[in-house]
């Protein structure tokens, strides 16, 4: 999944920010093609920081930040009208801290969308419980590391958006045929909804859905 309109909704004039951007490739995209009013683009990672800035470090309405997500969204609170994460902090935050964090920065109303894993990577079916699984990794060093990686079964992280305060708007799967005979993937996405707009801000944002979807 890369940013697209049809699930973000409309950006133009909004403050948007990517959870575990990477590089901030896509959301350097977005901020030059969509007209938000800003990208945050946030990412734990040092080297990927330091990527970052040396790669779009000059591109107009584009933040980047080093910054755990949820540290940095709970300080921030109502500052954001959509958070997408592309296989980002989602899978690699407790979710039981990282999605309240979320609904604190993002304004009523504002969206979540994010992509993650439908399955192991071994094929093995997602937890059908709120628990991480150690991801064999190599630090910059090259030392070998682990990090924990939530690979969940779609109605834990709709029981996790309902409990963190969203209502879903969109959940799907898209299943990749693998290239060349590589293992075939399932992507898991969830578009979701801050609670607690007025009538009239959900009447408008219903319409944008209606549009969009
Ligand atoms: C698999 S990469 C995906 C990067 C990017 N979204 C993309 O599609 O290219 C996951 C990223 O999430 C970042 N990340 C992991 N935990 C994070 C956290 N707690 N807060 C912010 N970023 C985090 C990692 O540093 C890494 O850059």
């Amino acid at each position: 999944m890369g940013p697209d309109e049809a699930l973000l909704g409309d950006v133009a004039g909004r403050d948007v920010a990517e959870l575990g951007a990477g590089s901030a490739r896509q959301a350097a995209y977005l901020a030059q093609v969509m007209k938000p009013a800003r990208v945050i683009a946030l990412d734990s990672s040092a080297t990927q920081h330091a990527r970052s800035a040396s790669l779009y470090g000059n591109v107009p309405r584009l933040e980047l930040i080093q910054a755990d997500a949820a540290t940095y969204l709970a300080e921030h609170p109502d500052s954001l009208d959509v958070a997408y994460s592309i296989f980002g902090a989602v899978d690699f935050c407790d979710p039981e801290t990282l999605l309240p964090a979320v609904a604190v920065a993002l304004r009523p109303g504002g969206r979540l969308v994010f992509s993650t894993l439908g399955h192991y990577s071994n094929g093995a079916p997602p937890a059908t419980e709120c628990l991480p699984v150690d991801v064999p990794m190599r630090l910059p060093d090259g030392s070998p590391s682990t990090l924990q990686r939530w690979v969940l079964d779609m109605p834990v992280w709709e029981k996790l958006l309902d409990g963190a305060g969203f209502d879903l708007v969109v959940s799907d799967t898209v299943h990749d045929l693998a290239p060349d005979g590589g293992k075939a993937m399932t992507t898991c996405l969830f578009v979701a909804r801050k609670r607690g707009a007025t009538p009239e801000q959900a009447l408008v944002r219903d319409e944008e859905q209606r549009a969009e979807i």
